[in-house]
């Protein structure tokens, strides 16, 4: 391909943000296809962040009841799905990457789960799933690697009765972004050395993307979406949701469940690397 060629592609592109968001798309759903077999593996059946900050957060606020009609988005290997059928829930469990839903098919059976490979950035598919039949909604950590966020929310909004709760988990934008860095400062208190464990945050206002990994050692890093709080809530409130529960989630102090002094289980305690927050639909 000539060079004048590739200005050309690379100015359409430019021009037109939802051929961007579709070649972004992609290629989040082809890291996270590669990458599902290790993070199946790895995750397992919840790991620290998923035991302490996530779920129970998530749960108080779904607040499910037998026999809930509940839409699990981006479910990964099923961890929240079986869990949701455990309580009762009849759950439609939705992920766009094949391989995630074969390790939930066989990690995370339920006969009340139904696993389908459908991509929330997709208005038209998302719509297949008829409309204003779900009670909750429910998003796990993934609402920031997310292209499209705001097509997600509408397609969300229109599946759900009115009054119904979508909640969600993401990685806390203000201080657990793809930008930021934990650090440790020998400071001098007076006379007395102490370490001060702090997050430093480059850049928050302006929504960017960067590749990224939620696990150590992952394969393939994967594009993380950051969203400034105000330009997340705004999606949401757009597509007809209010917000009316909110979560901070920090390790307890004294938790060390990380092998580095710098994970966030360790002196972060002030610090919370994980929101989880509950939009009702008016
Ligand atoms: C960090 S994992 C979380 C998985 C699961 N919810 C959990 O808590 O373990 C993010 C998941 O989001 C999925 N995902 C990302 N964008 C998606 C989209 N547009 N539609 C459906 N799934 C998507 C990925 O395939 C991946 O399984």
């Amino acid at each position: 391909m000539s060079e004048a060629n590739v200005a050309s592609i690379i100015v359409v592109r430019m021009d037109d943000p939802s051929q961007q968001t579709a070649d972004e798309n992609h290629s989040a759903r082809a890291a996270w296809d590669a990458n599902a077999a290790f993070w199946d593996a790895k995750m397992g059946d919840g790991n620290d962040f998923f035991h302490l900050l996530e779920w129970p957060p998530a749960l108080e606020l779904l607040a499910i009841h037998a026999g809930d009609r509940v839409i699990d988005l981006a479910c990964g290997n099923g961890l929240t799905s079986f869990r949701l059928a455990e309580l009762g829930a009849h759950v439609i469990a939705i992920d766009f990457a094949p391989a995630m839903l074969d390790a939930a098919r066989q990690r995370n059976r339920h006969d009340r789960v139904d696993y389908r490979l459908l991509d929330a950035c997709d208005a038209d598919a998302m719509a297949t799933l008829g409309s204003e039949r779900f009670d909750a909604a429910l998003s796990n950590m993934a609402l920031m690697d997310m292209a499209d966020v705001g097509t997600a929310f509408r397609s969300i909004a229109r599946l759900l009765r009115a009054g119904g709760r979508f909640v969600f988990s993401i990685v806390h934008p203000c201080f657990n972004n793809p930008a930021s860095v934990q650090t440790a400062e020998l400071v001098d208190d007076g006379g007395t050395f102490k370490t001060v464990y702090a997050a430093k945050v480059a850049r928050y206002l302006t929504p960017f993307r960067q590749l990224g990994a939620a696990m150590d050692d992952q394969p393939v890093p994967h594009p993380y979406f950051h969203r400034p709080l105000q330009v997340l809530f705004k999606a949401g409130f757009e597509a007809g949701f209010v917000l009316d529960g909110l979560r901070e989630c920090s390790f307890a102090p004294g938790t060390q469940t990380g092998t580095s002094p710098l994970s966030w289980s360790g002196h972060f305690s002030e610090i919370p690397p994980i929101l989880v927050a509950r939009m009702r639909k008016r």
